[in-house]
């Protein structure tokens, strides 16, 4: 399923700087993995939030009871679009580096050293130091990593289960690399890693904005994503299962709540991010009704919200599937990231097993450096484009520590690939 020129019209007026930046400039945004940009109705109520709402919970007064209003709503709708049994499951946290390391100690007081942790060597560094600073501490006695088979840039599922033994305690993926844009197969991991009644912990960060995410159907015990990957504020929510965030012992302060979510947050809450968070859900949820007609009969085991969630984020991810097919395989007249014969892309590039992948990807031009490729992509084409290192894992095993990134999400279309694709097929002839 495509979306309509309409439709993708309406899209993308929802996103204040869809089109042009703040100074009026034309550009296609393709730097979506680092940040996304804000849509409107998540500002507005996150604006309304601080001015309106700005009191602390607790009190009898409006503006205190309508800040617990917001942090309520904003859970439930966490809770939804993640299928989470309870908004209780839902934990917020400045950042979801913050979460995990918080998750980290608090699982770290159950271990006794001799314990494994099973990540890959596809992590954003947010999944990986947490559990080196255990094993630092001599919580666990190792921090396995899983290899690539670094030619189609997918995770070595063989090697993953190979690695993973009755002492290992964690096993903590990414839902997709943020270098690469492969998914993990997490349903495959995830059992693997109940047969050896491992925490199975996923790192949603990067996938959030491209597709449904189910911890029911995943059966995973934690799951943490941030809001500025997906259109809303800067931090972030951890689902856990009640009964681990139950038994768990996070650091906390005394008079702190003795339950969760409360007792896993630290510090004041910020109604803002919540009020915004529920802004992106009305959002997916518009959208659903604009595609309801192709969903007749499917998803009918969710009931309302959840039901518009799942068909939202699925009419996204097969827009988004044509969008990656577009980068790769280009137009008629333009050739795509595949045929031009001085580009390579790191990461999986068969088409056949395009929905095994985000639209994001890492990609290096012979002879060109990184910085030449993105100011001109930038200066020729309008292209907002980065070359860095993306706190990837990932960067280090491929021993690139800078690489030109480009990551797309909903709002971006096939004519910003045409753009995209003519600028960058120009520089590399016009060198
Ligand atoms: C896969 C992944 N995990 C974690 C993070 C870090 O998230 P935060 O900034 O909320 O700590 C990122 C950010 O790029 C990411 O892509």
């Amino acid at each position: 399923m495509t979306f309509s020129k309409e439709l993708i019209e309406e899209i993308r007026a929802a996103f204040p700087r869809a089109a042009a930046d703040f100074n009026g400039r034309k550009r296609a945004f393709f730097d979506n993995g680092t940040a996304t940009l804000v849509l409107d109705q998540a500002a507005q109520a996150e604006t309304e939030a601080r001015i309106n709402w700005s009191a602390n919970v607790g009190g009898i007064f409006d503006e205190s009871k309508q800040a617990s209003a917001a942090i309520h709503s904003g859970r439930v709708a966490v809770a939804d679009f993640l299928n989470a049994p309870s908004p209780k499951s839902i934990v917020s946290g400045e950042s979801a580096t913050a979460l995990l390391f918080n998750l980290s100690y608090a699982i770290g007081k159950e271990l006794t050293g001799s314990e494994n942790v099973v990540i890959t060597d596809y992590e954003h560094y947010t999944n990986v130091d947490p559990w080196e600073e255990l094993r630092k501490r001599e919580k666990v006695q190792q921090v396995r990593y899983a290899q690539l088979n670094m030619e189609e840039g997918t995770l070595d599922i063989n090697h993953l289960q190979e690695l993973i033994d009755s002492n290992t305690k964690i096993v903590a993926i990414s839902a997709a690399s943020n270098m690469l844009g492969t998914k993990s197969s997490l349903e495959e991991i995830g059992k693997i890693a109940r047969e050896v009644e491992a925490y199975f912990i996923v790192d949603a960060v990067h996938h959030i904005p491209h597709g449904p995410t189910d911890v029911q159907s995943l059966d995973c015990d934690f799951l943490v994503f941030s809001g500025y990957k997906l259109f809303s504020s800067h931090g972030s929510f951890l689902y856990g299962k009640e009964e681990h965030l139950n038994t768990l012992k996070p650091f906390k302060v005394k008079p702190a709540p003795k339950n969760p979510p409360g007792k896993f947050e630290w510090g004041t809450r910020n109604q803002a991010m919540f009020a915004a968070i529920s802004g992106v859900i009305d959002h997916f949820r518009w959208l659903s009704s604009e595609v309801q007609a192709n969903y007749v009969g499917k998803y009918t085991e969710y009931s309302e919200q959840k039901r518009d969630l799942k068909i939202a984020m699925d009419a996204i991810e097969q827009y988004e599937t044509g969008l990656s097919k577009a980068v790769l395989t280009g137009f008629d007249d333009i050739p795509g990231l595949l045929e031009i014969p001085e580009v390579k892309v790191l990461g999986l590039t068969d088409i056949n097993r395009i929905s095994e992948r985000d639209p994001t990807f890492s990609f290096e031009v012979a002879n060109i450096p990184e910085e030449e490729v993105v100011t001109r992509l930038w200066k020729e084409g309008g292209i907002a484009a980065r070359a860095g290192h993306y706190y990837s894992y990932a960067q280090d095993v491929y021993k690139k520590p800078k690489i030109i990134r480009i990551s797309l999400v909903h709002y971006n279309t096939f004519e910003e690939i045409s753009t995209f694709l003519k600028t960058l097929n120009k520089i590399i002839k016009n060198r």
